[in-house]
Formats: C-alpha cells, sequence, structure tokens
C-alpha cells in the first residue's frame, strides 16, 4: 500500500506534503517524491522524487520549491522496481500533468501498448504513468472531464490526485478500491490516503467511496461520481487526535503499541459490560437476537494477524455460543468461487478495513446475498461501510506494519461478540458472570506480562541465532501460535512455521533438531497432558524448548508463566509474550522494526 498526500491553500506546501508523507511512510517506503504548483512567474508544475526514504527526498529537494498547491506519495512498488524513475508522482512528457497513484492497473500492459502505438515515449516500468498520459492527451475542457476520460480506460483499483498546470486551483481525486480522504480546513483542504496525514491539521473529514472523485480548492470541495453527478458525502469527524499518532517517547511505534495493550483492551471493553443481565451491550452490531438464536454458523475472514485474530474468535464462539464457526483466509475464500449459506453469519475482520482481499471477500458476500458483519479498528474504512453492522475494536491507531495491540483488541472484542452471542442462546449467567470477571482481569494481567519484558530480552537474544524456528500449540493454543510465528517473519526475517502440536509427527518432527527451537504455547486446560507430551517428543530429538504457560515446563530450557484467566480468555494474554520476543529478536538482530522490509501497514491491492 502506498501514501497519498495532497494540499491546497494558502501556506507553502512542500513542508506540509513531507510532514504528510513522514506519517504515512509506515505504508510504504522504498520511494517518494512530490509535485507542486510552481507560484513563480514560469508557473507550471514542479516535481521532485528519489528512491528510498522520505528523508532522503527532503535533501534532495532543492532549495525554491515553493508553491501552494502540492501533492505527493510514498510507494510499496508493485509495478516496477524501487528507483528514481518509477517513484511517483508521474508526469506526462510536457509536465502539464502529475499522478499519485495506490492501486493497480490491471489492463496496464494493454494501455501502455496503446499509447506506445501512438507515439507516445513511456520512461518508466509503472501502471501508474497511464494516468498522466490519458489525462494530458485528453481534450476535455476541464480537468475534472480529462480525469473521467482517462478512468473510463481504466481497468483495476486506484486512488488517485491529480494536478494539471492548467487549472492551478484545485486537485482533482478519485477513489475505487484504494482509500482517499479529504481534509477539512480554515480556507485549506488536504487530502490523503489515510487520515495519519491528516489529524495534525484537521480531524474533519469526508472518506470518499468507490466511484467516487472530488475536486478539491483552497476553501472548498465537491463530490461527485466519475460519471459526473454530484454526491454529497458528509464530513466525519476523526476518532484520534494527532497526538495519538505519535511515538509517545518510545523507540518504534512497535514497542509502543505493544505497551499500550493494557490501556487499549480498556479501550473496547469502555461502555460494553452489562452486570444485570451477565452480557455484553455492541451498539452497531446490527444483529438482533432472532437472527443471533437461529444462525446456524459463523464464518470469519481475514488476512495475516486479523485471520490469526479471528481463529481465536471462531473458538470463543463455538465454546460461548455453542454454534459451529470457523475463520478463513479472505485472499482465499474470495477466489474459490464460495457456497454462500444463508444461514452462516459471515464476520470480516481487519484493522485498516482497507484490505483489499478482505473487502474484496465481503463484496463477494454482498453480491451473493449473504449477512456480513465488521471486527474492524478504523471508524468509517471501506470494510467497516461496506459491512451490515459490527464492532469496533477500538484499538487506537496502529501505525506499525507488524500488528500487536489491534490483534489482541480484536481477540477481545470477539470475546465480547461471542459473549453476547451465547447469552443470546444458551450461555448460563454462571458463565457470563465468569467471562466478564475474566475480561475485567486482562488489563491488569497485560501489566504483569509487560513486567517480565526483560526476562523475554534476555530469551530473544538466544533466540536471534536460530535459523529456523517452530511454534507449536493444540485448539486455544494454535491461533497463538501462527501469529507469534508471523510477528517473528514478519519483522526478525528469521523464517519460522507454526503447526497443531498433534501434526508435529506427522512430518514436520523431522525438522526439530537444536538449531532449530520450538516455541510451545500450553494454557493449563484440558490439554495440558497432552501439550507437555508434546514436549517429550521434542526433547527426544534434543529440540530446545521455550513454553509460554501458566506455570515453569520442567521439559523446556525456558519458560514464560503468564497469568492465568478463563480458558477461553487465555489465548488473548499467551500471545503477548512473544510479541516482545518478536520485538527483541528483531531488535537484537538490528532490523529496521517499523518498516519491516517488502511489507506494508495496509494492503490495498491484490
Ligand atoms: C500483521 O502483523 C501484518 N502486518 C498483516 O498480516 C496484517 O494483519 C494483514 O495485512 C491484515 O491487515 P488488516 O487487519 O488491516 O486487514
Amino acid at each position: 500500500m502506498c501514501g497519498i498526500v495532497g494540499y491546497i491553500g494558502k501556506r507553502d506546501t512542500a513542508p506540509l506534503l513531507l510532514e504528510g508523507l513522514q506519517r504515512l511512510e509506515y505504508r510504504g517506503y522504498d520511494s517518494a517524491g512530490l509535485a507542486v504548483h510552481s507560484s513563480g512567474s514560469s508557473g507550471g508544475l514542479k516535481s521532485a522524487k528519489t528512491k528510498g526514504r522520505v528523508r532522503d527526498l527532503e535533501e534532495r529537494l532543492p532549495k525554491r520549491f515553493s508553491g501552494t498547491v502540492g501533492i505527493a506519495h510514498t510507494r510499496w512498488a508493485t509495478h516496477g522496481a524501487p528507483n528514481d524513475v518509477n517513484a511517483h508522482p508521474h508526469l506526462d512528457p510536457d509536465e502539464q500533468v502529475a499522478v499519485v497513484h495506490n492501486g493497480i492497473v490491471d489492463n496496464a500492459a494493454e494501455l501502455r501498448a496503446k499509447l506506445t502505438a501512438d507515439g507516445v515515449t513511456l520512461v518508466s516500468d509503472t501502471d501508474t504513468e497511464v494516468f498522466s498520459h490519458l489525462i494530458a492527451r485528453s481534450e476535455a475542457d476541464t480537468l475534472e472531464a480529462k480525469v473521467q476520460e482517462a478512468l473510463r480506460h481504466i481497468e483495476g483499483t486506484y486512488g488517485i490526485a491529480v494536478l494539471h498546470a492548467a487549472f492551478p486551483d484545485r486537485i482533482v481525486v478519485a477513489r475505487n478500491g484504494s482509500p482517499v480522504v479529504l481534509g477539512i480546513g480554515e480556507k485549506e483542504m488536504f487530502v490523503a490516503s489515510d487520515v495519519a496525514a491528516l489529524v495534525s491539521h484537521t480531524r474533519q473529514v469526508v472518506t470518499l467511496d468507490d466511484g467516487e472523485m472530488a475536486t478539491i480548492k483552497a476553501g472548498d470541495y465537491r463530490t461527485y461520481t466519475t460519471e459526473g453527478s454530484r454526491t454529497s458525502t458528509s464530513p466525519e469527524t476523526v476518532e484520534w487526535a494527532a497526538e495519538s499518532y505519535d511515538m509517545g517517547g518510545h523507540d518504534t511505534y512497535m514497542h509502543k503499541e505493544i505497551a499500550e495493550q493494557a490501556d487499549a483492551v480498556d479501550r473496547v471493553l469502555a461502555g460494553r459490560i452489562d452486570d444485570r443481565f451477565a452480557t455484553v451491550h455492541l451498539g452497531g452490531l446490527n444483529l438482533d437476537a432472532r437472527e443471533a438464536r437461529t444462525m446456524r454458523r459463523v464464518k470469519i475472514l481475514g488476512c495475516g494477524s486479523a485471520y490469526h485474530a479471528g481463529m481465536i474468535g471462531a473458538q470463543m464462539i463455538e465454546e460461548l455460543a455453542r454454534v459451529p464457526a470457523d475463520a478463513e483466509p479472505a485472499s482465499e475464500f474470495r477466489y474459490r468461487n464460495p457456497v454462500v449459506d444463508p444461514d452462516t453469519l459471515y464476520i470480516a475482520v481487519s484493522q485498516s478495513g482497507e484490505t483489499y482481499d478482505t473487502l474484496a471477500a465481503v463484496q463477494e458476500l454482498k453480491r451473493k446475498g449473504a449477512r456480513v458483519l465488521g471486527v474492524v479498528n478504523v471508524v468509517g474504512s471501506a470494510i467497516a461501510r461496506e459491512t451490515d453492522g459490527g464492532v469496533y475494536v477500538h484499538a487506537g491507531p496502529e501505525v506499525c506494519v507488524v500488528s500487536t495491540k489491534c490483534f489482541t483488541n480484536t481477540a477481545v472484542a470477539f470475546a465480547l461478540l461471542a459473549l453476547h452471542l451465547g447469552r443470546i442462546r444458551d450461555l448460563s449467567v454462571a458463565d457470563g458472570k465468569r467471562i466478564l470477571a475474566g475480561l475485567r482481569q486482562l488489563p491488569e494481567q497485560i501489566d504483569r506480562v509487560m513486567r517480565e519484558e526483560a526476562a523475554i530480552e534476555k530469551l530473544a537474544a538466544d533466540y536471534a541465532t536460530a535459523k529456523s524456528m517452530m511454534f507449536v500449540g493444540r485448539v486455544r493454543g494454535y491461533p497463538v501460535a501462527r501469529e507469534a510465528s508471523l510477528k517473528l517473519k514478519e519483522v526478525s526475517y528469521i523464517h519460522a512455521e507454526a503447526y497443531p502440536a498433534s501434526e508435529l509427527k506427522h512430518g514436520p518432527l523431522a525438522l526439530i533438531e537444536p538449531a532449530v527451537p520450538t516455541v510451545a504455547v500450553l494454557p493449563d486446560d484440558e490439554l495440558l497432558d497432552k501439550n507437555r507430551a508434546t514436549l517429550e517428543e521434542i526433547k527426544a530429538r534434543s529440540g530446545r524448548i521455550l513454553a509460554v504457560a501458566h506455570m515453569e515446563q520442567e521439559k523446556a530450557d525456558h519458560t514464560i508463566v503468564v497469568p492465568k484467566n478463563e480458558p477461553e480468555l487465555d489465548p488473548v494474554l499467551m500471545g503477548i509474550p512473544l510479541q516482545l520476543l518478536a520485538y527483541h529478536t528483531a531488535l537484537a538482530l538490528g532490523r529496521d522494526i517499523d518498516k519491516p522490509r517488502n511489507l506494508a501497514k495496509s494492503v490495498t491491492v491484490e
């Protein structure tokens, strides 16, 4: 996912654009660039772009780069290697049009061939460059019409911002599948692909829908469809203040977001607990009691950590609501022509609410008449708007590519949903009270886990030399193992894989040796003896073991002991020490923790 920023107003735009890019750099960071309407006598557009980070762009920016209208971009390469030429913005040869783009033009090759056949010289390997040529070659009278004409050739996804030398009083933007948000200021306007770039200037935002465009001027904006009919998307107030996007004195966003999980869990619980009926209120869920009683199955869809949180959610729903539930990667579901069952409740899970694979799965389900709810962090995001209702996880802005606090809050949000469904169905008052008591303990117990950080940091130094790591767990422990394995991979680059503990003997045991340590997740539940037998299997092959458990495990080389909660809620806590393990392992290896290679925070492309 790339980052887009734009500004039009009275202030010098370059510093504002660079500040916005810095806010978005977690979304994509292999190259960056900007273009402004020059306020000098020469008029026209000026642009600068470079491979590398935003700070490299700042260093290379020519001294005289003034102007009050501009657009900027940080890139996460999809078409064309990260280099200066492929960086955005892309301009036509006469430098009349500048375009920045998030998304993928599916018919880029065909359009590039047509343009080449028409005598156009394409200078980059990107799909985006086609926008600048199509807009520049349009003979329509207005910039809006030129962009609309160009979009008629495009197949695929886009969030774009366009400058034109002949129209210095406006920026035109359009959205189809990649987020575009307008920020409303005092006689100035902003545009971005994420509110993170806007909140330090305004919290009044307008989120465009797919198929929607906007013209933004210094003190005005209007929205309309790509066919030109007016729309009236009303402004919303961003939930999170600017300072919640700051690093708050931590060295990395990842560490900040791990450390603030107790407060984040307080937020997802706030105002939702109903002691009178031993249940929870979930305003906005939009699922009435009759439906909750008659649904015959729950299918949870998400990607990456959202999928893993969905696995935990499926177990909680099965245990508390006694309705069959399972989780599946949204990216798989959408491509297998799924049989949609009218008696199944579908739940889409997403931190950003913009993950294209998950959004596309939701759209496929809606097209087939399914009932789809969302468990989402970003209020007003595409998935939140596309689903019929749902539960916001209130984790606060999660900036780090590596999801931690939102994963935990999503798991707790599922506990709330499972309790809500359970108490509508057959869960007893006593069990409802038991779960509520467990939920209330979580923040303090998370704080207790965080107090083990120094010990976990020492362990991380041990494991940082591993060439590969195995993560195992049974039933409640397995999703925890899956998520911990992903954490380690994406931030330390150590190969890791997770297996159901019972599966180890069916093949993966062949991998066990001293150089391949195993992290075993052992909740103190009815499977503890089985899990201890797995430790024996590993030890018998001289495998090293790090156990995460509720008491010391004599068969393990090291044990991280976490506080015991209710069995259904234990997975929430058992993942947190493994977030710290991944973090400190990556630190020991000198990784760029907040900008892991090859990754982006919100993958709004296929
Ligand atoms: C999490 O650590 C990863 N960065 C990634 O797997 C992420 O969870 C996934 O891309 C889904 O993102 P979403 O929650 O915004 O939909």
